[in-house]
């Protein structure tokens, strides 16, 4: 099975999580987008969802599901993302697409966070995917200088803007042995908006889908 028909068969087994009646907070990402395609199929069923970005927010539009403002819903039973890796502890880097504030936003809200994923996005260690961390953006080199020294190699994403009007920054090599420590130590360097750890507040149930199964974590 390819990577695509992974993605869309483990976005599949997540709608079962699904609970009717309910506003859902709902990710970004290719992943993230067979989901809400899988979604369609139960929209009369629910009660709307929150997206974690325009371009999610544009696509459920498109299948017909109402999306509601965070700041209007009093509780969130759920939330389903993808995710660039994903460790056996459930933490995973996240923002690969940019939208990992409002991503760690949602999640932060929801009750339980389901993680779904292919096989390749599992891994022993964090840290092979560049570490996504927003950035305001008169803040660029300070920050950058500030990763610099925590031992990262920051590359900016040039031409990219994030929802929220800011910049990101990419970072290589970083040593990611504690990663609620690490969460915690970016977050804390002024102009960092957020990174794209998500240790703090991990997955809740992952799905991998690896082979002819999902495999469940
Ligand atoms: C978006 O900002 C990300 O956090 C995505 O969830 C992550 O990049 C996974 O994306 P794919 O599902 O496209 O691999």
């Amino acid at each position: 099975m390819d990577q695509n028909a992974l993605k869309q068969k483990v976005a599949e087994a997540a709608l079962r999580h699904v609970p009717e009646g309910e506003v859902i907070g709902v990710g970004t990402g290719s992943t993230a987008n067979y989901f809400i395609d899988a979604l369609a199929t139960m929209k009369g069923r629910l009660a709307g969802a929150v997206a974690s970005s325009e371009a999610t927010a544009e696509r459920l539009r498109g299948h017909g599901i109402e999306v509601l403002e965070l700041n209007q819903v009093g509780s969130l039973p759920l939330y389903v993302d993808g995710a660039d890796e994903v460790n056996d502890h459930r933490e995973m880097i996240k923002g690969g697409g940019g939208a990992l504030t409002r991503e760690k936003i949602v999640a932060a809200v929801a009750e339980r966070f389901i993680c779904i994923v292919d096989g390749s996005k599992q891994v022993k260690r964090l840290g092979g995917f560049p570490l996504p961390v927003e950035v305001i953006p008169m803040a660029r080199s300070y920050v950058a200088r500030r990763l610099v020294a925590l031992g990262g190699q920051p590359q900016y994403r040039e031409g990219f803007v994030t929802d929220n009007g800011n910049l990101i920054l990419d970072v290589r090599n970083l040593d990611i042995l504690n990663p609620i420590e690490l969460e915690e130590k970016i977050n804390n360097i002024t102009g960092v908006v957020t990174n794209g750890l998500f240790a703090r507040r991990p997955a809740d149930l992952v799905l991998v889908g690896r082979g002819d199964e999902v495999i469940t974590i």
